[in-house]
């Protein structure tokens, strides 16, 4: 039996610092992991300790942190993998930049939450701080952020849990090919444990 090869792709999350990019990497990663398929995150926050280590948040500190993403996501989505980025990647250009060195494809996904309520979120207490003045350049506050003007996925996590976004992301990637159709089964490891010990015993599978 021949298997069918699975295309790598990159699902390139942007959005502001607590719009949800790392829960929604870390939940679809689990996912797409269950169904059998090699998967990175490229996480903004774990790159900069050591593949962009010492870049600050300058525009081209924070250019020269995606281009290195943007080449990591390239070479493991050429070759089978799922590669997922979740870094604010706040400038256009640079994400463009790496969109057209992509030979797999390339899936942009907008994490379109209000600045309101990633204010509100705050988990690091970055924009108490940067409100306050006591940061500079920070995103949403003191510098810009510019959302893609045609991504392929938008969520919004205001307005739905994280597995409702992450079950969107996973429809249309199945919907654009890029993903196998998940195969739920309809009992329990339990319920196939018996039904399998209950054809071993009737002999129509061997022990
Ligand atoms: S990016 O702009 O270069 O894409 P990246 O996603 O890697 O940013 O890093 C963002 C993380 O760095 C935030 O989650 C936050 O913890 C931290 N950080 C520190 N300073 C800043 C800043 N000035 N602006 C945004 N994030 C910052």
């Amino acid at each position: 039996m021949t298997t069918k090869q699975e295309k790598g792709c990159t699902l390139w999350f942007t959005g502001l610092p607590c719009s949800g990019k790392s829960t929604l990497a870390e939940l679809l990663a689990a996912e797409l992991k269950r169904r059998g398929r090699g998967v990175e995150i490229m996480d903004g926050d774990e790159v900069r300790k050591h593949l962009t280590k010492g870049l600050g948040f300058s525009r081209e500190d924070r250019d020269e942190n995606i281009r290195r993403i943007g080449y990591v996501c390239r070479l493991l989505s050429r070759n089978g993998a799922i590669a997922i980025a979740a870094a604010i990647s706040p400038f256009r250009a640079i994400r463009d930049e790496v969109r057209a060195a992509h030979e797999a494809a390339f899936i942009e996904i907008f994490v379109d939450t209000p600045l309101e309520v990633c204010i509100q979120r705050d988990v690091k207490g970055m924009y108490k701080k940067a409100i306050a003045g006591e940061m500079k350049n920070f995103t949403g506050i003191s510098d810009p952020y510019e959302p893609p003007e045609n991504p392929e996925i938008v969520v919004h996590t205001a307005k739905e849990n994280a597995r409702q976004s992450a079950a969107q992301i996973l429809t249309a990637l199945e919907h654009r090919g890029l993903l196998a159709a998940a195969v739920t089964p309809s009992y329990t490891e339990e319920e196939a444990e018996k039904i399998r010990r209950r054809l071993t015993d009737l002999g129509y599978i061997e022990k």
